[in-house]
């Protein structure tokens, strides 16, 4: 297996216990990678302040400047560290039991990560004086890490790791700098010097890992089943009770490695032998690493194909395990390959949680379409396709308030059908109302099961309008676009219900504004778009190339001004982490530093952050040259 084993992720920690810096490509040297574990916090008598009980260091987020370092962190503005504002004092510091000469920062950042962690501390940083050597390698040097400069977890054994535990564990809980894939699970133990891209390692140990794993990077909390160690103990654990996962490694030459760089094999040893009491609880399921953004792939099988209209099609999914839970309204995340290339699309469920025998998704063919034509041309019953597990904040649960008005236009219609169907289906006691707006009635989609919900939903009123003219001379319903007069005459009550709309983009900003002209105070509101954010550029704006610097990358691109920001950053091997690439899910959110920009989409933004300059990489075109840093 070794010839296909792969670099798939590389990530920095630039000050120890906090969070990664995903990169692309690294130089690795004599301490590890460049940037990893430079700098530490220090207490008052300069012992080290680790994640271990300050999990809350895991928050602290750094993006790599020419002149240093922007430090981010829940709460706190963001922090420059600038190399040129560092004392020239080298001061004791003690990690472990190592006591390291370190270089002293400056007063001013201290201040801020003491006001962050509510202790006093101060930052020191791993200077060109500085030495600690590698134990029982005198030769070799390892900056402020545990105890090895570089640390290497192969995917697959993420992969068993999660067959046995009582919750998901992520890559990031471990946190390597090396992610490799194309191995099986623990072929790293094996693995005794190996070369990737330029650099010779030796793998040196096993990874003695404790307590910090259990802590959940994204919000700093501990596992309360404490897992992995709990599982890890049954079956990667020494007579003395320590417990391994992961390999560390020296690096025996300076060179740079790329993620997609082959791993050679050069030699190998015996592995270590574990007693394994850990019975695998579930198959496996494969978990890919997107930067610092770890996924878990389902694998679902076409079951049936509907023909709604002319041109929508329902795809109803199965899979062999049993399916995730979702709530009504969520959306899925689809990765078929098309000519050879994986492409993620999202589609909202409109299949219901309370149906969990499969997934749905109602997928309108777009002229342009790649994959929406690509599904309407060539899914078929019994073909496989790859997704990750639903997601979404547009849903039900979003609000308590027990009267609803649920406004869908086109295609829009699919998170109300999900909302819908869960209503019904559980006889819930909720006055829904809902007020779909197609072309014809050749376009409604499940004409004849909305009609049949609302003859078994007491609480379910049902209005749809029709905006081109109807050659029906019976038809029931309203015609013409939505406007203040049928919204008065459907819903008296409108500002005292939760509205959900879900369309185009100006259907939902005509709603918008129609709801708040009738008196709703738009707090509880909610709005789903349907459509990539490539299809909101109404104006042609010629096109222009730009300079787009990647700066926490280091790369710089040529790019234009027509072209998704994450595109182009994923054209020149940047790796932005994404899910929806439609601005939905806030995966991709970057900062711009310098520059002029058009944002696509911000749904998922917080005014702070739009004020920041903070943007969906997969929603934003650069008007100028641009400076982007990862966040
Ligand atoms: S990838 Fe989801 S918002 Fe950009």
């Amino acid at each position: 297996m070794s010839q296909t084993a792969r670099l798939s992720a590389i990530t920095v920690y630039p000050i120890k216990s906090t969070a990664g810096l995903s990169v692309s490509q690294a130089m690795a040297n004599r301490e590890g990678l460049v940037f990893d574990r430079r700098f530490v916090l220090v207490d008052d008598n300069g012992l080290f302040i680790t994640g271990r009980q300050y999990p809350q260091l895991t928050l602290i987020k750094s993006a790599i400047i020419p002149v240093g370092m922007q430090i981010s962190a829940p709460g706190m503005p963001t922090l420059t560290i600038n190399y040129s504002q560092f004392t020239s004092q080298y001061e004791p510091i003690t990690i472990w039991k190592d006591t390291i000469q370190a270089q002293y920062c400056y007063q001013e950042y201290d201040l801020w990560f003491s006001e962050f962690l509510g202790k006093p501390c101060h930052l020191y940083f791993y200077g060109d004086r500085s030495q600690r050597p590698v134990k029982k390698r005198p030769n070799d040097q390892v900056s402020f890490a545990d105890g090895y400069p570089l640390l290497l977890i192969s995917e697959a054994s993420l992969i068993d790791l999660n067959c046995r535990t009582a919750e998901p564990i992520e890559m990031a809980q471990f946190r390597p700098n090396i992610v490799v894939n194309g191995t099986k699970a623990f072929t790293e133990d094996s693995w005794q010097q190996i070369k990737i891209g330029e650099v010779r390692f030796d793998v040196v140990s096993p990874c003695a890992r404790c307590i910090f794993t259990t802590v959940n990077p994204s919000n700093a909390t501990k596992s309360p089943l404490k897992e992995p160690v709990t599982t890890l103990a049954n079956y990667r654990s020494d007579e003395s009770h320590n417990i391994f996962f992961g390999q560390n490694l020296v690096a025996l030459n300076e060179g740079i490695i790329v993620i997609g760089d082959s791993v050679e094999v050069i030699k190998t040893k015996a592995p270590a032998v574990y007693i394994d009491n850990a019975p695998i609880k579930r198959k496996p399921t494969q978990t890919t690493q997107q930067g610092n953004h770890s996924t878990t792939d389902i694998q679902l099988t076409c079951q049936r194909v509907i023909e709604e209209t002319p041109t929508t099609k329902t795809f109803l999914f199965t899979s062999t395990e049993r399916l995730p839970s979702y709530l009504p309204g969520q959306y899925l995340a689809i990765q078929p390959t098309i000519n050879g290339q994986a492409i993620t699309r999202t589609y909202t469920l409109s299949s219901s949680p309370s149906r969990p025998e499969h997934f749905a998704i109602t997928v309108k063919r777009e002229e342009n379409g790649v994959v929406s034509n690509w599904l309407h041309n060539h899914l078929m019953e019994g073909d496989q396709i790859t997704a990750q597990l639903p997601s979404g904040d547009f849903h039900l649960q979003r609000t308590n308030n027990n009267k609803l008005l649920l406004l869908a236009a086109g295609c829009g219609i699919t998170p109300m059908l999900s909302i819908l169907r869960w209503l019904t289906d559980r006889l819930e006691n909720v006055d829904v109302v809902l007020i779909y707006s197609a072309r014809s009635q050749a376009d409604i989609i499940a004409y004849h099961e909305l009609l049949l919900l609302a003859e078994q939903n007491p609480c379910f009123t049902l209005h749809i309008t029709l905006t081109q003219p109807t050659q029906i001379p019976a038809w029931p319903g309203y015609q013409g676009r939505l406007n203040q007069a049928m919204l008065q005459q459907c819903i008296p009550d409108l500002a005292e219900r939760a509205i959900f709309v879900c369309g185009s983009a100006s259907f939902m900003e005509h709603c918008k504004t129609l709801s708040q002209q009738l008196g709703h105070g738009l707090t509880d509101y909610y709005e789903e778009r349907f459509f990539t954010p490539q299809q909101t550029q109404e104006v042609a704006t010629p096109k222009k190339s730009v300079s787009i610097l990647f700066d926490s990358w280091d790369i710089m691109v040529k790019g234009d001004n027509q072209t998704p920001l994450l595109q182009q950053a994923e054209q020149a091997g940047v790796a932005i982490p994404y899910m929806c690439r439609a601005g939905i899910c806030g995966q991709c959110k970057v900062k711009v530093v310098s520059g002029h920009y058009q944002r696509l989409a911000d749904t998922p933004l917080s005014e702070e952050e739009k004020t920041d300059n903070v943007v969906l990489a997969c929603s934003c075109l650069a008007n100028s040259d641009l400076v982007i840093n990862a966040i």
